[in-house]
Order: C-alpha cells, then structure tokens, then sequence
C-alpha cells in the first residue's frame, strides 16, 4: 500500500475480510471504506456503490478469492466485471491469490489476470504458504502492472533483505519439480472439509461446504446464535478443546459467525466434531 497510496488516499476493502487487507491501508495513513462481502451481482453493486459514496475517490481496491475467511467463490466473469469498472473509474486492483491452487469439485479458482485488459489495472499476489505448505518461510511474488510491481521491488529493497538462500533454493526447486505439489494439498483439505461438513451435518450443524480456501465459514448454529462470536469460541474452548475463531476478528460483517480452519487430519477432525456435539447440547 505504501507504493500505491499517500496518506488521506482512500482504499476499498471488502468486509469482513483477512485483517491484514484492512490494517495494511490503514498503517499507510489511507482512509479504509468497506464493501460488505456477497457473492457475484450484489458484490459488485456494493463495490459501485462504495466507490459512489467515498471521499476521496478510492484508487485500490483489495480482493481476495477464494475468500478468507468466508470461502467465498467467484468465477472469470466477476473478475472481468471488476476489471472493466477498474479501467473504467482509473482503479487499481490488488488481488491476494493465496487460496489460488484450493478449488474444491472441480471448481477451479481464476486468475485475475485471465480477464482482458487486466494487466494494466491489476496486481495479483502468490504465495507458496497454502499451495505447498511452506507457511513462515515467506515466498511469494508478485505480478502485473508493471509499474506498481517495480515499486513494490524498490521498496523492498530499501526495507528488507532478501530471502535466506536455502529457502530461495528450496523454493526454487520446489517450483521446478513438485508442480503438482498444490493437487495433492488440494485433495487432502477436500477429504478434511468433508469430514468437517459431513460430521457437523450429523450432530445438526448445518453449513454451506466451502468450494475453496483451507476453511469453512458458518453463521453461529441458531440455539447459541445470542452468545456472539467470541463467547461462543470461548466456550467450545473451554468444552470442546476446540479452537474456532470467532468472525468478529475478521472486521465488520463477522459478527454472528465463525471459522474453521482444516489444518487437522481427518481422525483428529472427527474427534473435534465429537467434542462439540457433547459441547453444544442444543443442537438438533
Ligand atoms: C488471504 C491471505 N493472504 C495471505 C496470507 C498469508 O500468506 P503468507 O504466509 O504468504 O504471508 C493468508 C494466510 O492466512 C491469507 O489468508
């Protein structure tokens, strides 16, 4: 945000969201508007409408699908759509691809530089965290508009060093040799969200199963739905030994909601769904 914005700029955010999106143009002195999170036509009424009603007008806007953490999908058509206001209203667009190798059934996430025209308006980020399960060692790129991405390299380099060199090494042979790595980490947070889905649904927690990102997101079941995201988490804590974040954290439009991350295997997600369902006896 630091190349793209000066202070009192404005950047549009969507809400809730990962609260890195949120806190990164305010820690370069932006203004932050919200687009609250819906799926396809409403996103983009409420993204028009938020660009409409700010001052000053906005010239970032973040987006980040698959969702974290509401697992929100969308498909080349919305980023199309996206890309053609950004060119139109002279936006740029920062788009966090982190779930980028994490579709579920056969849904395969987009790019948003497969739509036209986006390479003039767009930077996309990648990182190597979810993808290959190297979370802490830090690799990621960035493509795109030329001119923000030579920024972004100019900064850094007044900011930081690079990488350690192993980890360049190991990155680098991991690209090379294990491009098919992402599958198979893709099929193992599958079988996880369908364990987590199935056994919830048999314990009478119903929720939508995520079609990607390595979560699931679920308003809170209604018996408990008063409690607020916080007590409820705090609750299955103390109960369950089960540690779910509550959507508060997540900024505004998280209330009422909370996240799963499948970062357990199957057995230990089976035990966590037996825990809740002696932790929550209001269920169905
Ligand atoms: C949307 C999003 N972006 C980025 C990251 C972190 O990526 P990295 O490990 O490359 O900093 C996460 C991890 O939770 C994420 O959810």
């Amino acid at each position: 945000m630091w190349v793209l914005l000066e202070p009192g700029d404005a950047a549009l955010v969507p809400a809730p969201s990962y609260p890195i999106h949120i806190f990164g143009p305010l820690f370069a002195g932006e203004n932050v508007r919200e687009i609250p999170l819906a799926t396809g036509d409403e996103f983009i009424e409420n993204m028009i409408e938020a660009w409409r009603f700010s001052h000053p007008k906005p010239r970032v806007i973040v987006l980040s699908f698959p969702h974290n953490p509401t697992t929100t999908c969308v498909d080349l058509e919305f980023m199309q759509r996206v890309v053609d206001f950004a060119r139109e209203h002279d936006v740029l667009l920062v788009h966090d691809n982190a779930y980028a190798d994490l579709g579920f059934d056969g849904y395969v996430p987009p790019s948003i530089l497969q739509a036209e025209g986006a390479k003039e308006v767009v930077v996309e980020l990648y990182s190597m965290t979810k993808s290959f399960s190297m979370a802490g060692w830090r690799v990621a790129f960035m493509v795109g508009n030329a001119e923000v991405v030579a920024a972004l390299a100019k900064l850094k380099s007044y900011l930081d060093y690079g990488t350690f060199q192993p980890i360049q090494i190991a990155a680098t042979v991991t690209f090379n040799e294990a491009t098919d790595f992402p599958r198979e980490v893709n099929e193992i947070y599958q079988h996880r969200r369908d364990s987590l889905c199935h056994g919830l649904s048999r314990i009478g927690w119903e929720m939508e199963p995520p079609r990607g990102t390595m979560f699931a997101w679920s308003a809170i079941p209604e018996p408990y739905r008063e409690m607020g995201s916080v007590e409820f988490c705090s609750h299955l804590v103390r109960e369950a030994n089960v540690a779910l974040s509550p959507g508060v954290g997540s900024g505004p439009g998280g209330e009422g909601h909370v996240r799963f991350a499948l970062i357990e295997n199957e057995q230990r997600i089976n035990q966590a769904v037996r825990n809740l369902s002696k932790a929550l006896p209001a269920l169905a």
